[in-house]
C-alpha cells in the first residue's frame, strides 16, 4: 500500500505545535507497518535545507500566480522517509511563521500558498507527476492540506482514496469569496456541501466534506467537534458526516522522547530508578532561578500561548498555587498579553515563578524532565502531547476535562488510587477555583511519597506509541479499499 502524508510542519524541520511531532513520527510508524509511506510539504526554508540529496520530480511552471513551481523529491535526514516538496519560492521561501507574517497576521496570500499545497498533492495522486510513484491514499493534515481532497474530488477520475485528520478546528483557512477563481475549481465547490462557509471559502470545509473519511486526534474530541460547544461553527458540517468521522489518538515518539535515552536533560534516568530526576528537578529549579528546595512541588508549562490553552486560568490561580507551597515554570510563545502576564508574574514571585518566553526545543525537555507536575488547563484539546511526555518522564499530569486529555489521563479519585489505575488529576469547570482545587489534589499527593510513587509508576507504565497509531489509520485505509 502507497499513502501520502500531507500537511505543512514537520518535526525537526518545522514546527509550530503537536502537528510537527505528528508528521515526524507517524510516517515511521507506518513504513514499520509495512506501509510505502511519503510526505508532501511546502517548500519553507527549512524543510529545503533539511531535505537530503533532492532531485527535481517534475517542472510544473507558473502556478497560483508564482512563476516557477516545482515538485523535488529526497529525503528528510532525520527519519530517512521519503518526502516531496513544493519548490515555490515565491510562495514559501520567507523568513518566520510558516502562517504568519513579521506583523502577526495571516499571509495575505494564504490562499494560493496553500491552495497549491494542496492542488500539488492531488497532481501527485491522480495526475501522475512522478511517473514511478502513485499512492493509495492522500492523507491530509489540518486546513493547510484540506484543498487536496478537493481537487481530487473534483477530478471524475480519481480512484485514490482521501483521508482528512482534523488536528485543530479552530483555525479553519477562511478567505475572501472574490479569491475563489483563484482556486481553479469549478464554481459548483462553492457550495454550502462543498467549500462555502457563510459568504467565505474554507480550506478545513474543503476536507471535512470533500475527504471520503475524516478523523481526529483524540476519540473524546471526535465527539466534541459535533457539539455547538466545540464545533467552531462547523459542527453541523461534522454532523452530515455521521459515521464518517472517527478518533485515533496520537502517541509519543519514542526516539525524541525518552528520558532513559534523552540528550537533552542533564541527568537521564528510568521507572526503575528516578534519582536522575530528583537531579533534573534541582538543574531546572538552578536554570530558573527558582528556589532550590526538593520539596516544593514545582508545576510547569510548556505551551503555545493562545486563548485555547486556557492559561488565564493559571494566572488567575497563581496566590492560590503560591499559598499551597509550590512553584510554577512556564516556557512558551503566542500572544504578547499573556506573554507580558507571564512575565509579570515571575517578576513579582521571585524564586517561584519563572518564565521562558520563546521557542526552545531541547528546553522543553528540560522542563518536562524537571518537573513534578505538568499543568495542561486547555479550554479545549484536539490531543494534547505535552501531557503524553510527561506521563513518559514522571511528572504527574494536572489537566483539564476536555478532549484528548479525557482519553490520556486518568483522575486520581479514591477508587482508581484504590484500582492503581490513576495517572493524574482532572478538573471540569474553566474556573481558577477548580484549577485551585486539582493543584492543592496534586499538592496533597505529592507530600505522601508513596501514593506520588505510585502515581508516577503508573504513568510511565502508559504506553500511548505511534505503532498503535498506525494500525488503526492502515485498519482504516484498508476499509477504503486500498491494499
Ligand atoms: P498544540 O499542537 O496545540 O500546540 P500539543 O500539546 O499537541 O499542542 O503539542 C505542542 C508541542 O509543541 C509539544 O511538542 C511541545 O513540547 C511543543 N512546544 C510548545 N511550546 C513550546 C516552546 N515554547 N518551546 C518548545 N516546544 C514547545
Ligand atoms: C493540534 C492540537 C493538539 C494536538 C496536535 C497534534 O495542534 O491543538 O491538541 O495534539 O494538533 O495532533
Amino acid at each position: 500500500m502507497k499513502v501520502l502524508q500531507v500537511g505543512a510542519e514537520v518535526f525537526p524541520l518545522v514546527k509550530t505545535g503537536g502537528l510537527a511531532d505528528v508528521l515526524g513520527a507517524l510516517p515511521q510508524a507506518l513504513v514499520a507497518a509495512g506501509v510505502d509511506t511519503r510526505l508532501l510539504l511546502p517548500g519553507f526554508p527549512a524543510i529545503l535545507a533539511g531535505l537530503k540529496k533532492p532531485v527535481v520530480v517534475y517542472e510544473i511552471g507558473a502556478a497560483f500566480g508564482a512563476a516557477r513551481v516545482r515538485l523535488l523529491r529526497g529525503t528528510v535526514a532525520a527519519s530517512g522517509i521519503t518526502a516531496y516538496v513544493v519548490d515555490a519560492p515565491y510562495f514559501y521561501q520567507r523568513a518566520g511563521n510558516p502562517y504568519l507574517g513579521a506583523d502577526g497576521n495571516e499571509w495575505p496570500d494564504n490562499a494560493q500558498r496553500f491552495g497549491l499545497l494542496g492542488w500539488v498533492a492531488a497532481q501527485v495522486a491522480v495526475g501522475g507527476l512522478d511517473s514511478a510513484w502513485t499512492p493509495d491514499v492522500l492523507h491530509a493534515h489540518d486546513w493547510h492540506a484540506g484543498m487536496a481532497c478537493a481537487y481530487v474530488a473534483a477530478n471524475p477520475g480519481a480512484t485514490v482514496a482521501t483521508v482528512y485528520t482534523v488536528h485543530n478546528l479552530a483555525y479553519q483557512g477562511l478567505f475572501d469569496a472574490k479569491d475563489f477563481h483563484l482556486l481553479g475549481l469549478p464554481i459548483a465547490f462553492m457550495d454550502p456541501t462543498r467549500l462555502e462557509y457563510h459568504g467565505k471559502f474554507s480550506f478545513m470545509k474543503a476536507g471535512l466534506t470533500n475527504a471520503e473519511r475524516v478523523t481526529t486526534v483524540s476519540p473524546s474530541y471526535a465527539g466534541e467537534i459535533a457539539t455547538n460547544e466545540f464545533g467552531c461553527g462547523l459542527d453541523g458540517v461534522v454532523r452530515s458526516r455521521g459515521a464518517d468521522v472517527s478518533g485515533i489518538l496520537n502517541g509519543v515518539d519514542d526516539a525524541v522522547w525518552n528520558p532513559a535515552a534523552d540528550k537533552d536533560i542533564s541527568h537521564t534516568y528510568s521507572a526503575t530508578d528516578l534519582t536522575g530526576k530528583a537531579a533534573a528537578k534541582a538543574a531546572l529549579q538552578k536554570t530558573l532561578g527558582l528556589n532550590a528546595d526538593a520539596n516544593a512541588p514545582l508545576f510547569t508549562i510548556v505551551s503555545r500561548l493562545t486563548p485555547q490553552k486556557g492559561l488565564d486560568l493559571v494566572l488567575a490561580a497563581i496566590p492560590d498555587m503560591l499559598a499551597a507551597g509550590a512553584q510554577l515554570a512556564v516556557q512558551g510563545s503566542g500572544d504578547a498579553a499573556l506573554e507580558k502576564a507571564f512575565t509579570d508574574a515571575a517578576a513579582a514571585h521571585p524564586g517561584q515563578v519563572a518564565v521562558r518566553l520563546g521557542y526552545d526545543e531541547p528546553f522543553a525537555h528540560q522542563m518536562i524532565a524537571g518537573a513534578d507536575a505538568m499543568l495542561v488547563p486547555s479550554r479545549f484539546e484536539p490531543c494534547g502531547l505535552t501531557q503524553l511526555y510527561a506521563l513518559r518522564y514522571g511528572t504527574v499530569p494536572v489537566v483539564r476535562r476536555v478532549g484528548g486529555l479525557i482519553d490520556t489521563v486518568a483522575d486520581a479519585d479514591d477508587t482508581a488510587l484504590q484500582a492503581d489505575t490513576a495517572t493524574g488529576f482532572m478538573f471540569g469547570p474553566a474556573t481558577r477555583e477548580a484549577l485551585a482545587l486539582a493543584v492543592h489534589r496534586t499538592v496533597h499527593a505529592f507530600h505522601q511519597p508513596a501514593v506520588w510513587a505510585q502515581l508516577q509508576q503508573r504513568g510511565m507504565a502508559q504506553n500511548f506509541t505511534w505503532s498503535a497509531a498506525a494500525a488503526q489509520y492502515l485498519a482504516l485505509y484498508r476499509e477504503l479499499g486500498a491494499a
